[in-house]
């Protein structure tokens, strides 16, 4: 940061968060208007399997906002597993059932790109400069990294876990995405890229006068209700309390089985003092499109085990068409593979063109 520039404080405030979901309800009515205004990234770290939070968090979402016609760029982001974890785990497997996942829940690779950061050098290369526009206190006060680093438990701090935010920066400024629909807990890294994107044509410029190399990205808000995992707790993998995409409905129906409620037999949605129950209401209305006051309601005094039937029901029936998609796909790699290297080629001719135009605004093509 040099005395002209600002640092980067980090919106954390209610009035921000309030601020940035107004933002999002009028950058869902621009879509409408104009989806071709709009290019999105979005990615995930082939970490594990994807759950129903991810589903219900952001999956679904992205393949509404595709098919309401906005260009949309999906990153399997390979080189962020290894900011908090000691090795790569089995990355080949995760990145072929997550393009699995993505394909089953309708992503649809004729409209959008599903690339790798591992595959794409000039994507990386933009490290390089952005780094250079950003301060070692800035990162270190990243909220979100230091949350991140927090739940490792006293793990150090690796250059790579510091500088991420810079990294994920990268992935949406490289293709010039405008807009990175994300949970709450994104929002710093969003900021970051935006500052990254100002500091960037202040200080080296631009290649035609009338608009910057990179654009300043937004977030979009979508309206999730939190989900808990089914024993009340956060969802997470390592607690077996998650329900994920490609389970099969028997093993859906004995994890809801063991599902945590409480005694009370008449079921009522009261996200307050029932979140267990209201946790499971919310997933049927998820799946189902009536709201959970409406099924609660409809099950009246028959106690939580009819609450869970009709959890599992419509939570199966939903996913059904969708693991049968999956299925297919998982059988046959070389597809989920050609996918990858269709995607892949298009994002590295889109780096290769931007990374031209950094070179440019900084004088170094000699
Ligand atoms: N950090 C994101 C997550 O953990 C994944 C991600 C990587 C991402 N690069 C991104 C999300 C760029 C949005 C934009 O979910």
């Amino acid at each position: 940061m040099t005395s002209t520039e600002d640092a980067l404080a980090y919106s954390t405030s209610d009035a921000s968060l309030a601020r940035s979901k107004a933002r999002s309800a009028q950058i869902e009515v621009a879509i409408d208007e104009d989806p071709s205004r709009f290019r999105i990234l979005t990615g995930d770290r082939p970490t594990g399997h994807l759950h129903l939070g991810h589903y219900f968090g952001t999956l679904r979402n992205r393949v509404l906002l595709q098919d309401r016609g906005v260009e949309t760029w999906v990153l399997v982001a390979d080189y962020q597993v290894i900011t908090d974890r000691d090795g790569v785990g089995p990355i080949r497997e995760r990145v072929l059932g997550l393009i699995a996942d993505y394909l089953a829940a309708g992503i649809d690779p004729q409209r959008s790109t599903i690339f790798n950061h591992s595959a794409i050098p000039a994507l990386n290369q933009l490290m390089l400069p952005f780094l250079s526009v950003v301060t070692e206190s800035e990162l270190h006060r990243n909220p979100t990294v230091k949350s991140e680093l927090e739940a490792t438990d006293g793990r150090a701090m690796t250059g790579l876990m510091l500088t991420y935010p810079v990294h994920q920066a990268a992935d949406i400024l490289f293709c010039k995405a405008n807009l990175v629909p994300v949970g709450q807990d994104q929002l710093p890294h969003i900021e970051q890229a935006r500052v990254i994107a100002q500091r960037f044509d202040k200080r080296y410029g631009r290649v035609v006068p009338e608009r910057p190399v990179f654009p300043r990205p937004e977030a979009l808000l979508s309206e999730v209700p939190l989900l808990l995992g089914t024993d009340g707790q956060k969802m997470s993998k390592s607690r077996g309390n998650t329900i994920e995409l490609r389970m099969s409905a028997d093993e859906t129906a004995k994890i809801l089985k063991k599902a945590k409620t409480d005694g009370d037999r008449v079921i009522t949605y009261d996200p307050q003092a029932r979140p267990e129950v209201s946790n499971l209401l919310m997933l049927a209305s998820l799946a189902s499109g009536q709201a959970p006051e409406a099924i609660a309601q409809s099950i009246g005094d028959k106690g939580a085990g009819t609450l869970k039937s009709v959890v599992t029901d419509a939570l199966n029936d939903m996913l059904a068409p969708m693991r049968a998609r999956r299925a297919d796909l998982i059988a046959n790699e070389d597809y989920l593979l050609d996918v990858l290297c269709a995607g892949n080629e298009k994002a590295n001719e889109q780096a290769d063109q931007t990374l031209n135009e950094v070179r440019q605004a900084m004088q170094m093509i000699y």
